[in-house]
């Protein structure tokens, strides 16, 4: 969701800001805007729409200063407009703040303040933090913003700037990621890493609670009473350049070409070539008796691979769940289960709050995630890193394909672990695992007949995608990938339950895509597919193992792999589809309507 990000130090913060919420824009980008101490007051510069707009106001009027604070925008109070957007100041503009989160106890704070004489000028419910700020400033920054984080509820990232304390930036977090950046020249918080990474490898990683002070020389950490706290350096492994286009047009474009890199990355250091699988000692108890997989859009959609993988191989039952069902749905935890959360970014705002919930009722929590030193990373029990480098692009792809990786060599651990499929299978299953550049790169290189494919799709109001067992799986990753960057209505159908209602949505000339991979069951699937054609459909095949391919107006050849780990080549083409038709259509990539990476609002 939003991206906060604020500088204190010697260098030019205006700039410094702008560049820092470029490289955030992904978390939301409806408004953006800054606060910079002029050297009297704070300049207070916003503005409605991508973070461009706002850089040719202040390129026309610039704000000159060495301390700062940045946001960009995701709405969730208020519609995007110059008055929603962050940051908000108290009434007479000497504090401002930015705040990624939700403040669920807004209103009962909105009326105590109007009850003291306090005015509102926006519909957020952020703007009651200010003046909470102002109600209990009385010449300590630090402890008014401690006073005030008591009174809140719900979740916050907040970065604090007062003209009257122009030395330094308070800033605290509370279930929304928030690091801070020690650079040479000053110093930096952030909600993100590459906000920073031009400027410095070196972060603290905060935790819940944590109050900062960062001035222009120095950073201290202190809780809500004060009591300081000493902190680890962490340097950041990725370079500034992992954060940027390298040549491609798009983020999305450019990680869909990494997933060769990443999958080797997923599994360097875990799978060795005489096949020898090391997890990092992941243990799992005997007393486990079933997996909860749980998790939000994309990364739901890789653990639907997952449990098939750990129950075809290591035959222990799993339930795969939403979020933000799970934690509300009264799950049957105990001791007999545990939990693997997965999250790309590791900090989704319901994925995070199902891990603690499973820590107090389960037996283990498991994560899968990319985002090293993220909440997700640093609460579970064992972490699971994929390793896939920054995704940048909202349209998640390479946290995707290394996600099933993950869960390829977790099934395979347990299975080692329990003795439960010989050793034959899975060497077979690691040594595809360990050549899988030659299946990725074939599915890549499928890039030219995807394109010509993607002009006739991009005219199409709706498009279904089918397929059986895992390929269903597949489909509905394509069909979630399709909708959130092209914008056309799409679903995704088991295609055996076609008969049981979606076919009446099939006319003349309406696209099904079908994915086929497993031959063992590639028969019920084409008849399905033959029973759309016989009512009109438009027919595009992905298959590796299809015969007989009458039935299909299209066919796309897939690599040819073990069908378990089909979903890895056969995902690809389909990403490939959705960027294709996204850019025919004119859309913004990486930026999709509505969307932002990184959801840390419920
Ligand atoms: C879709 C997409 C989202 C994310 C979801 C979970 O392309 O990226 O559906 O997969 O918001 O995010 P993480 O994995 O960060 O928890």
């Amino acid at each position: 969701m939003c991206g906060i990000v604020g500088y204190i130090g010697a260098k030019n913060a205006t700039e410094l800001l702008l560049n820092g919420l470029e490289s955030l824009e992904y978390r939301g980008y409806d408004s953006a805007g800054i606060a910079v101490f002029d050297g009297e007051k704070l300049r207070v510069a916003k503005e409605k729409g991508r973070l461009s707009v706002l850089r040719e106001v202040l390129s026309k009027s610039p704000a000159k200063g060495n301390l700062g604070i940045g946001h960009t925008r995701w709405a969730t109070h208020g519609v995007p407009s110059v008055k929603n957007s962050h940051p908000h100041t108290n009434e007479s503009g000497t504090i401002a703040v930015v705040h990624n989160g939700i403040i669920e106890n807004h209103e009962a704070l909105k009326a105590f303040l109007k009850d003291k004489g306090y005015v509102f000028v926006s519909e957020t419910d952020t703007e009651v933090i200010p003046h909470l700020i102002d109600y209990y400033y009385d010449g300590d920054l630090l402890s008014a913003v401690q006073k005030a984080a008591k009174k809140l509820d719900g979740s916050y990232a907040l970065g604090v700037v007062c003209s009257y304390e122009p030395d330094k930036i308070i800033a605290v977090r509370k279930d929304s990621p928030l690091i801070v950046g020690l650079g040479k020249d000053g110093n930096f918080i952030a909600s993100d890493i590459p906000a920073i990474l031009s400027e410095t490898k070196d972060v603290y990683l905060l935790n819940d609670n944590e109050f900062v002070v960062l001035k222009k020389d120095g950073v201290s950490i202190c809780d809500t009473n004060s009591a300081p706290i000493k902190k680890e350096v962490y340097k950041v492994q990725f370079s500034a350049q992992a954060s940027q286009k390298e040549g491609y047009e798009h983020f999305m474009l450019k990680e869909i070409h990494e997933q060769p890199q990443a999958i080797r990355n997923t599994l360097r250091g875990r799978l060795d070539k005489n096949l020898n699988l090391n997890l990092d000692n992941i243990e799992f108890s005997d007393k486990i008796e079933k997996l909860y997989i749980v998790a939000c859009g994309t990364a739901y959609h890789a653990g639907l691979v997952g449990k098939k993988a750990i129950e075809t191989l290591a035959k222990i039952p799993c339930e795969v769940c939403l979020a933000s069902e799970f934690r509300y749905g009264e799950p049957l935890i105990n001791e007999h289960t545990a939990v693997l959360v997965v999250s790309q970014s590791g900090e989704t705002a319901d994925t995070l709050a199902v891990l603690r919930m499973a820590k107090k009722e389960c037996n283990k929590v498991y994560a899968i995630t990319n985002v090293v030193g993220s909440s997700i990373a640093r609460e579970a029990d064992y972490v699971f890193y994929t390793y896939a480098g920054p995704e940048i692009a909202v349209a998640s792809t390479k946290a995707y394909t290394t996600q099933l990786v993950a869960f390829y060599l977790f099934a395979i651990h347990l299975a080692e672990l329990k003795k439960t499929t010989v050793a034959p299978v899975l060497d077979e299953l690691k040594n595809q695992l360990l050549n899988l550049d030659g299946a990725i790169n074939e599915a890549i290189a499928l890039d030219e007949k995807i394109k010509a494919l993607s002009k006739k799709i991009a005219k199409e109001h709706d498009v279904y995608f089918l397929g059986r067992g895992l390929d269903y799986f597949v489909a509905m990753e394509a069909s979630l990938k399709l909708k959130e960057i092209s914008y056309i209505h799409s679903d995704a159908y088991a295609s055996g339950e076609l008969k049981h209602g979606p076919i009446a949505l099939i006319e003349d000339g309406t696209v099904v895509i079908s994915i086929c991979t497993n031959p063992d069951i590639s028969n019920k699937l084409n008849s399905n597919v033959k029973e759309v054609t016989a009512r009109g459909a438009h027919t595009v095949g992905f298959t590796s193992c299809l015969s007989d391919t009458s039935a299909y107006n299209e066919i796309i050849e897939l690599p040819k792999i073990n069908p378990i780990l089909a979903p890895l080549p056969a995902i690809i083409p389909l990403q490939l589809l959705a960027y294709h038709v996204c850019t025919a259509k004119g859309f913004d990539v990486d930026k999709p309507r509505n969307l932002a990476k990184s959801v840390t609002v419920e």
